[in-house]
């Protein structure tokens, strides 16, 4: 496969910035821009809250894998991937084997206040500090397998962006 064409498949917690990245990256690349969260609901036929009130974490998370597994079947993607994505193994393969992947980190202060307000995220709703810690915790080596770890924190997007660029395989 021509390398300009390899998959970046972005990774990380929720509020990390995966999709606003994502867009910018897949149009300064001139490569499409997929967001697995919107294909789940797609091919699930209802939002991601009423998949998981109504037929459960399970379930959403075999649509997301067999989401996953045909999306990286093309090329010239840039993938924004759900959060709990990387908690399969397979999944987990399927991207190293399929593209560069990019874990995208943020201080919990940052990912509380991005996804304070959100209803769209059926694992935060209660609590937000205590379930983003929880979570924080349960994952903090989950996105450790990525090729390139980028800490979000102080950084803009532009500045992300480039560094995404700076790595990438052959220095395209
Ligand atoms: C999830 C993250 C969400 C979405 C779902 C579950 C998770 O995606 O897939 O609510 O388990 O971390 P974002 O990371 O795009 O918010």
């Amino acid at each position: 496969m021509n390398p300009k064409e390899r998959n970046i498949i972005l990774v990380g917690f929720m509020g990390t910035g995966k999709s606003t990245v994502g867009v910018m990256l897949a149009e300064m690349l001139g490569f499409s821009f997929i967001d697995t969260d919107a294909q789940v609901v797609k091919k699930a036929g209802c939002s991601i809250p009423e998949i998981f009130a109504e037929h459960g974490e399970v379930y959403f998370r075999q649509i997301e894998h067999e989401v996953i597994a045909g999306v990286l079947q093309g090329k010239g993607q840039v993938i924004s991937t759900g959060g709990g994505a990387v908690l399969r193994e397979d999944n987990r393969q399927a991207m190293l084997g399929n593209g560069q992947v990019i874990a995208l980190t943020a201080d919990m202060d940052i990912i509380v206040e991005r996804v304070r307000q959100d209803r769209n995220r059926p694992l935060l709703q209660g609590d937000v500090e205590e379930r983003v810690s929880q979570l924080l915790e349960q994952r903090k080596h989950a996105y450790d397998f990525a090729d390139l770890m980028i800490d979000t924190t102080e950084l803009t997007v532009d500045t992300i962006v480039g560094i995404i660029l700076a790595h990438r395989p052959h220095s395209l």
